[in-house]
């Protein structure tokens, strides 16, 4: 974990091997989204290849093909609905444990799976630590069907929860509108500040046309948050690791 000015540690993959080392042989996990949940991939899928006997449910496809190419047994919360522990990325995460997530759009996928989990662990770097939630646009995952609508409907919904922003389309550099793995649409929220998480997410949810949010509230027991510190990593965990 040694860098140098020219060769900065990889704080996403310290953060990912301290997880890794909650893993015991027979687990059930759940598999996050994102580039700090496919270091956590990578590395698992070498420990897979040394023996350790897991079973993986992803969170999305693009984790999906990653497990699969690293030889990672798979399943779905169908096969296996209750899982032993989630590991993921976060956008941001508070001191309470509360996060935003879905820049990576797989936040419908990434909450059901952490819910079915007994234990959800964020990896992240440490600059994704905030006082208030909000600076990262809030993802809102929305049905296709009744957009213009949906999305007037949530800019309302942000405006009662004392929230200001515009509320935005997520679109890629061509211009056309992001579609999840669920065939949903992005809106991103751009709020500053969210002063009443709790009340945000409790107002989005009813607008009917959102499928989900997300604001992670009361699902993640620690987060595992690495920076830099006289060019090494250093690993601190807020919550419990269990
Ligand atoms: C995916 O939808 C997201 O929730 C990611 O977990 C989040 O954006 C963190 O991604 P990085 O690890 O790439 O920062």
């Amino acid at each position: 974990m040694n860098g140098s000015a020219s060769n900065p540690p990889d704080l996403r993959r310290a953060a990912a091997a301290r997880a890794l080392e909650l893993v015991r042989p027979g687990m059930r996990l759940g598999l996050g989204t994102g580039s700090t949940a496919a270091a956590f991939v990578a590395l698992l899928g070498a420990r897979v290849r040394d023996g350790l006997d897991v079973i993986g449910v992803p969170t999305s496809e693009a984790t999906r093909i990653q497990a699969e190419g690293e030889g990672i047994r798979l399943a779905t919360l169908d096969t296996l609905p209750e899982l032993d522990l989630t590991v993921d990325g976060a956008d941001e995460v508070d001191g309470a444990l509360r996060l935003i997530k879905g820049g990576g759009a797989a936040l419908l996928r990434e909450k059901i799976v952490a819910c079915a989990s007994r234990r959800m662990v964020v990896i992240a770097d440490a600059a994704k630590r905030v006082e208030t939630l909000g600076a990262f646009p809030l993802p809102i995952e929305v049905n296709a069907f009744g957009l213009t609508a949906t999305r007037r409907a949530v800019e309302a919904a942000v405006e009662r929860s004392s929230c200001t922003g515009a509320v935005v389309l997520r679109a890629d550099a061509a211009g056309t509108p992001v579609v999840t793995d669920g065939g949903h649409h992005i809106l991103d929220a751009h709020l500053g500040r969210i002063p009443d998480p709790e009340r945000l997410s409790a107002t989005l949810w009813s607008v009917p046309g959102v499928v989900e949010h997300g604001l992670f509230l009361g699902i993640a027991s620690a987060a595992i948050l690495a920076s830099a510190e006289n060019d090494a990593a250093h690993v601190t965990v807020l919550g419990d690791l269990g």
